[in-house]
């Protein structure tokens, strides 16, 4: 019998475990906040926080007392930016965004510099007047720990691997590896206050206006040290708020200028003028760079006192509800940001992704990818976008302003949808190797809304039909070389692991250097034997199993492209 199909005892109790230990599909998370709630809530720790740059750690208890004046400090967050010349931060929180109101307005400008002078939630602590240390108030409370310490830094390489190396078994690697190169608390607070930023920055002009984070920083995909995707939303949310108030429209209309007849040369010239206004006058927004030619236009950034990048864009409402759909599948069930992690990685260490944009498949795609894995197994684990959108109520009206739908049920529980599907990490990393070692990238296109593999409509090398803009292709940019490279490497790895499946846990010598389960996986690419198709070893699961009736039915809403 084949090692997928068999299930040792011992496997099946660490599957149960594990779910205990982090909510099993089972347990669908009932206390967890939905997409909305999440970013409600980070919006409004945004709006309650301050960033201030001080001299060491050590500035700590002192800058704590001189803004408890302002309201009570719930938390504090020590970070530093720039390894060589460590600049260091802390990120005050305060109880209510008044208070965080109150410490940015106390603030002064450096007369001593010059520079207009602009309000932001980021400050500088300077010393004490004439060397007076500032007066100490009543210490009725200790000031709070710091809550994280540099809280911003990657974790190194070899504390990593020394870390993949002690784990347990494949399970455990796989685990450890989400957990510690996951995009933390602090990392998540620093993006939010970033958008909030730009937000009160033209608040004056366009009270409306909402910065709000997509993308990686935001759909529970994201590693430390990921960018931060902006969109700057003028529209009144077309959702639900938007049916509400059509019941008793106001007879009052703003008097706005005319628009160009050209949407998109005026999105352009709208992002020139934000382009200069942040360049100019945002405090720590520095190497501005535009790139309005793009499908979908936009400025890109270095935050210097979050050391962030940052991608803002105006349009392309599409991409930020593609994260809330991301989000949901990554909450609906706890194997799937670990193991979309360690395939990221993989994809990584191989050279298949690369940080910036060209040929190569990106992360996004390759995420695509995991999610269509997931749903398209005989026992899925992910539902159809198909199906969330058949199950939309009136609630989840969303309409972009190009009039794309993006309506799909945000309550995952009126679906009724439940996995059966049992498979530990480690089998479900295999699957997914030898899944796509198999696939046909020649004629076959990849459609999350329906859970199935389509023909292809065009000769791009890859195609992933675009969920929620479906006449597009995710992975438009892949060359046929690229994609060839998917395929040599997703073989590889599929032979590479099934030895190291069937082993399941460390092998027993011990040593500096030892290389075991995932490990194996993230060589580097020199190292990599690039096996040909003759000593690929016989599958273990048919293709035709793979593409066989499922147990759950697939949405309705299909795409043309059959
Ligand atoms: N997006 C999309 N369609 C694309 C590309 C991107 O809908 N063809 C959306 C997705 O929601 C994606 C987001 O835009 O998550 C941001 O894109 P990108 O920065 O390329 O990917 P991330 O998911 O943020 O991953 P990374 O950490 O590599 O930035
Ligand atoms: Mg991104």
């Amino acid at each position: 019998m084949n090692s997928l199909v068999r299930r040792s005892a011992r496997q099946l109790s660490l599957w149960r475990s594990y779910c205990v230990k982090h909510g099993g599909p089972e347990a669908a998370s009932p206390g967890r906040p939905n997409y909305e709630e999440f970013i409600g809530r980070h919006q409004r720790q945004a709006r309650c926080s301050i960033v201030v740059q001080v001299s060491s750690e050590k500035s700590y208890p002192e800058l704590y007392n001189y803004c408890s004046r302002f309201g009570s400090i719930l938390g504090a967050h020590h970070y530093c930016v720039r390894q060589d010349e460590a600049l260091h931060y802390v990120l005050l929180e305060f109880a209510t965004p008044d208070e965080a109101a109150a410490a940015i307005g106390a603030g002064v400008s450096n007369g001593d510099l010059s520079g207009v002078p602009v309000r932001s939630p980021f400050l500088w602590f300077r010393a004490a007047g004439g060397g007076r240390r500032s007066p100490k108030l009543a210490q009725a409370n200790p000031s709070p720990q710091l809550l994280s310490l540099d809280g911003n830094r990657q974790v190194e390489q070899s504390h990593l691997l020394g870390l993949l190396r002690g784990a347990a078994d494949i399970e455990e690697q796989v685990q450890l590896l989400h957990e510690h190169t996951r995009l933390n608390e602090l990392g998540v607070r620093m993006r939010f206050l970033a958008a909030l930023q730009v937000q009160q920055a033209i608040a004056g002009m366009f009270p409306a206006a909402q910065a709000q984070p997509f993308g990686s920083s935001v759909n529970g995909f994201g590693r430390m040290g990921c960018d931060l995707d902006l969109i700057l939303r003028f529209d009144n949310d077309m959702g639900a708020k938007g049916s509400r108030e059509a019941a008793d429209p106001s007879r009052l209309v703003y008097h706005t200028k005319e628009n160009l007849s050209n949407g998109r040369s005026q999105t352009q010239r709208h992002m020139e003028c934000f382009g200069d206004m942040l360049h100019l006058f945002l405090p720590g927004v520095c190497h501005v760079r535009r790139i309005l030619q793009a499908r979908v236009p936009i400025i890109k950034y270095h935050h210097e006192h979050l050391d962030l990048e940052v991608d803002l864009s105006m349009s392309n409402l599409t991409g930020f509800y593609m994260s809330e759909l991301l989000y949901m599948f990554g909450e609906m069930d706890p194997r799937v940001r670990p193991l979309t992690f360690s395939i990221r990685r993989w994809a990584q260490t191989c050279g298949l992704t690369n940080p910036s944009p060209g040929r190569w498949i990106s992360n996004f795609s390759l995420t695509c990818l995991v999610m269509f894995f997931l749903q398209q197994l005989r026992q899925p684990i992910l539902p159809t976008i198909g199906a969330l959108a058949k199950a939309a109520e009136a609630g989840d009206a969303r309409v972009t302003e190009d009039g794309i739908n993006c309506s799909f049920a945000r309550d995952v529980e009126r679906l009724g949808f439940r996995s059966r599907n049992q498979s530990s990490l480690s089998e479900l990393l295999l699957q997914f190797f030898e899944f796509y070692s198999q696939f046909d990238f020649h004629n076959r296109a990849i459609s999350l809304n329906e859970g199935r593999p389509l023909s292809k409509p065009d000769h791009s090398a890859i195609y992933i039909v675009n969920p929620l803009e479906q006449l597009l292709n995710v992975s438009k940019n892949v060359s046929l070389e690229e994609c060839e490279r998917l395929r040599i490497e997703v073989r590889n790895a599929a032979w590479v692991l099934e030895s190291e499946v069937e082993n399941a846990s460390p092998p027993e010598s011990e040593g500096q250097e030892l290389s075991w389960g995932l490990l194996n996986l993230f060589k580097h690419p020199e190292k990599a034997v690039i096996r040909p198709n003759m000593f690929f070893k016989p599958r273990m699961v048919e293709v035709s199993d793979l593409f066989e009736q499922k147990e759950t039915t697939t949405g309705s809403n299909a795409p043309t492209t059959t």
